[in-house]
């Protein structure tokens, strides 16, 4: 991962912030400055003048989305592969990831203690990234883990990784992210978003957040393949957040919509 997208979201982490300092470290980046500026141009926003400078740009797309494009530019090799041990496509993960961090950060929105949606949505962002990694050792083991859950011996797809290789995505995430020295709060998502209650208490409110914005995600259609298979949610989000079923049905809608839209911006039609 690039060190630019790594400093972002060290910044979005942190409270005190502004929207100064991540041009600061924007436009320090060649590549990332020009693909800021190519989405901000682009005909989805239908400006009529041309925005020519970092900091407008940023201003004008607030810092979600620039966190979002420092991410998608710096990590096609990762998202954009196909992951073949989850039976699944190229942009799986990365369509997945995304939803997971759209509706992460609307559903932060109703946590009952305070939950950050920008880091919310850079958490649903990264929560499988051990997915990446460990699809190369699952390539050609799809089959066994199918008949393995089929006979009952695994209930989750978690515990089909385990069987298979010996680790799960979680864990290797996990590594991951110590090694990129995220925020800690990040590692406890990354860790623990497939059994939230096993989070530290004090980041419960934002594992339990990415869980169910993970399971919005896989509602709206966007899984990686055989991974939802047995996938468990876990009611106690009640405790965390104030969402109901019709709600959760809105959600879904919305975040199709928000994904589309965030597609368009950054690879256009
Ligand atoms: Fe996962
Ligand atoms: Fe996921």
């Amino acid at each position: 991962m690039s060190s630019t997208a790594t400093r972002l979201m060290e910044l979005v982490g942190d409270e005190d912030h502004g929207l100064g300092d991540i041009v600061r470290i924007v436009e320090f980046d060649a590549g990332l400055t020009a693909q800021i500026l190519k989405v901000v141009n682009s005909p989805v926003f239908g400006l009529r003048q041309p925005v020519e400078t970092v900091q407008r740009a940023v201003a004008y797309l607030g810092e979600k989305m620039v966190v979002g494009i420092a991410i998608g530019s710096c990590a096609p090799q990762i998202f954009h592969r196909p992951l073949e041990g989850y039976d699944s496509g190229p942009e799986d993960l990365w369509e997945h990831s995304l939803k997971t961090a759209i509706a992460s950060r609307e559903l932060a929105l109703l946590a009952k203690s305070k939950v950050s949606p920008e880091v919310a949505f850079t958490a649903g962002i990264l929560h499988d990234i051990g997915k990446s990694v460990l699809s190369y050792f699952l390539r050609g083991r799809t089959e066994e883990m199918v008949l393995r859950f089929e006979r009952g011996e695994t209930s989750d797809y978690i515990q089909g990784e385990e069987a298979v290789v010996g680790t799960n995505h979680c864990k290797v995430g996990l590594e991951m992210a110590r090694h990129w020295r995220l925020p800690d709060p990040l590692q406890g998502v990354i860790m623990h978003h497939h059994y939230p209650g096993r989070a530290l208490e004090g980041y419960r409110p934002l594992v339990y957040t990415v869980h169910l914005g993970d399971m919005v995600a896989m509602a709206s259609g966007a899984g990686t393949g055989i991974d939802a298979m047995g996938y468990r949610l876990d009611g106690a989000y009640k405790d965390f957040l104030l969402v109901d079923r019709d709600g959760l049905e809105k959600l879904v809608m919305s975040v199709i919509v928000e994904f589309e839209r965030a597609r368009a911006s950054i690879f256009g039609n």
